[in-house]
């Protein structure tokens, strides 16, 4: 029953273009009307929202960074503290857990060694409400041996980059913070506006995804280059931090990801010629403070590569190249912003000729400390 590449070039390429379907999958059943349903996490997960004073995040890898994504929706938006924290740090520090956490661990394969390990020691050392798994494969160690669970029904996934899995683990991190915030205010406007904007979705990603020609026409400008900076704000920083890891998997270009208000402490002194910029710049409230980052780094001459809403205004120009995404609820912003960044990364490690699906010293699943 082996899965096929049908006529994509990579498993990575087709799990890219997969994502539109398999986030209405994980949509499917589980948006009420004008709110997300509470009972979806489990039996007693409904009662249990209300209980909750706490967050803590455990995963590794791509979904630690969709962890850190769920912080900025999770205080915002319903109001709770929120911890994220990479597992092979966590599962060896004696953390304080204050009253009524709920510990969600996220993960694609469900048996992530450290991942599990650091569920184990939550459980082992008490003091948590409940264990939630965020989590892609049913019936996987962290699935059985959590209180609740969610599955992001992103299907099997190959490509050791993951692409689908994080955008589905999104997509499952917006309904546990709209669960929560119903929970605690019941129903209201803002709940239904982005219901209705994940209804709208699939389609939004599609959309996204139609850049695919202009970013690959774009990716020679990476092919020779050693370093590359991806800068964002907000929750636009987990998303560049994303977006510099899938660059490292699969094209071996060194890249770093920096909060754009840090780059002056720091960054900035490598910024040349040599060293291509990438921006995410959404029309959020933080956008004008980018654009100025923005300048900093041509000021000193870096070639800038941004991927702008269409109604940002920020020109091309001589070092400044930019693609236009469509307008988004800035909520959402952080799916529609994933996709341009798993494109180039794809690109640039075909024109460079490395095993996309198969990077080197890399596996899929680490399941071994
Ligand atoms: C490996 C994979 C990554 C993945 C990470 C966590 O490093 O190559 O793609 O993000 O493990 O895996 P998990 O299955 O727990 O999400």
């Amino acid at each position: 029953n082996a899965i096929s590449r049908g006529n994509y070039r990579h498993f990575m390429l087709k799990e890219i273009h997969e994502q539109a379907a398999v986030i209405a999958k994980t949509l499917e059943g589980r948006l009420g009307d004008g709110h997300v349903m509470t009972h979806i996490f489990g039996s007693g997960s409904g009662s249990l929202m209300t209980d909750v004073r706490h967050i803590q995040i455990v995963a590794c890898g791509t979904s630690y960074h969709a962890g850190m994504v769920a912080r900025y929706w999770i205080e915002k938006l319903a109001g709770i503290p929120t911890q994220v924290e990479v597992a092979s740090e966590y599962r060896y520090r004696d953390g304080v857990v204050p009253d009524n956490t709920l510990f969600v661990t996220l993960s694609q394969s469900g048996e992530t060694a450290d991942t599990l390990a650091a569920l184990r020691h939550a459980q082992s050392h008490g003091g948590y409400l409940a264990s939630l798994a965020i989590c892609n494969v049913p019936g996987s160690s962290m699935v059985r041996e959590s209180d609740l669970s969610l599955m992001t029904h992103a299907g099997p996934e190959i490509g050791v980059a993951s692409t689908k899995a994080f955008t589905t683990q999104l997509v499952s991190l917006l309904l546990l913070t709209l669960a929560l915030r119903y929970a605690r205010n019941g129903d209201d406007e803002m709940q239904a506006r982005l219901v209705g904007a994940l209804r709208q979705l699939p389609q939004l990603i599609n959309q996204g995804l139609a850049l695919d020609g202009d970013i690959e026409r774009l990716s020679s400008a990476f092919a020779e280059k050693h370093h590359a900076l991806f800068l964002g704000r907000g929750t636009m920083f987990p998303i560049a931090l994303e977006g510099a890891l899938k660059l490292k998997e699969i094209s071996y270009i060194h890249a770093e990801a920096y909060p754009a208000g840090e780059l002056k402490h720091g960054p900035l002194a490598l910024v040349d010629s040599d060293m291509p910029v990438i921006a995410v710049a959404p029309n959020d409230e933080l956008v004008e403070k980018l654009k100025s980052n923005l300048q900093e780094v041509r000021a000193r001459g870096g070639e800038l590569f941004v991927f702008a809403e269409e109604n940002v205004a920020i020109s091309e120009g001589d070092g400044v190249h930019v693609l236009r995404l469509p307008a988004v609820d800035e909520v959402i912003a952080p799916l529609l912003f994933t996709l341009p960044l798993q494109l180039l990364s794809y690109h640039v490690a075909v024109l460079k000729g490395t095993d996309v699906d198969q990077p080197r010293n890399l596996a899929k699943s680490v399941t071994v400390e």
